[in-house]
């Protein structure tokens, strides 16, 4: 009864996403891993059960994501910061098992101060309730925490001097999957110029050796590209599986 409410709730989210509801492969063979998957990655590190967390970003140290925030705000490292009605930290849930890392803020985030608000945003939400997440319960973050001008691609240097803070918060959130969207923070993460629709489908691990964590890392299409491509949801929800299967595995 349980598992026909689940199927009703992910079909009808993923009509919200616009994605046809035959997956009969997935309903007859639950455990079936996803054919374009590898075997999986190592496991991350163990996410310690009590205690303050503390992160490096850059030079300084961060107990908690509050102050991290708040170095962030002050943030004069690139020129995007003369620019920025106010930076974009990141939001939802600060011990989440699911951390999405988009590009940089556009101007709707720009302005509200959070990431993925605009319409890219509402279908990265369907997304996640798709696989029965909720915005609310994962952490979502850019690569950058400034809007580039007119929207533009982050430049190289501006992720570098951004770098050690999403480094720092991801050391504090501790989330046991990561999900880059789109090309731009998926080929930062993974240190890649392979073209997006190479990556996806590809197992992946986040690495920080200073704080000896490996995180699986999925890559999948930025949900703006997804409203100008509909066709390429059906790919988005392979991806999306593999998410739920790795966040399973680790239950
Ligand atoms: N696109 C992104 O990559 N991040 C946002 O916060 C909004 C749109």
């Amino acid at each position: 009864m349980a598992e026909q409410a689940d199927r009703a709730r992910r079909e009808s989210y993923l009509q919200a996403m616009q994605v046809d509801v035959w997956l009969a492969r997935d309903r007859h063979a639950p455990g079936l891993p996803d054919s374009t998957a590898d075997a999986g990655p190592a496991a991350p590190a163990a996410r310690p059960s009590h205690g303050a967390r503390s992160a490096h970003g850059g030079e300084r140290e961060f107990a908690s994501l509050e102050a991290l925030g708040a170095a962030v705000a002050d943030c004069h490292l690139c020129a995007l910061a003369d620019g920025r009605t106010q930076t974009v930290f990141g939001t939802g849930d600060p011990g989440a098992r699911c951390m999405i890392i988009g590009e940089a803020p556009g101007a709707e985030e720009d302005r509200r101060g959070e990431p993925f608000v605009g319409r890219a945003g509402q279908l990265l939400n369907a997304m996640l309730r798709a696989i029965g997440l909720t915005r609310e319960g994962v952490y979502i973050a850019n690569i950058v925490k400034c809007r580039p001008p007119k929207n533009r691609d982050p430049k190289p240097e501006e992720m570098v001097a951004c770098a050690p803070y999403l480094r720092c918060q991801i050391a504090l959130v501790q989330p046991r999957v990561i999900v880059a969207v789109g090309r731009v923070a998926a080929q930062h993460l993974v240190g890649s110029t392979v073209p997006i629709g190479r990556m996806r489908g590809q197992s992946y691990v986040y690495e920080n050796a200073e704080e000896g964590t490996r995180i699986p890392l999925v890559v999948t299409y930025h949900p703006a590209y997804l409203l100008r491509s509909p066709l390429e949801k059906r790919k988005a929800w392979q991806d999306l599986k593999r998410v739920r299967e790795l966040l399973e595995a680790c239950e």
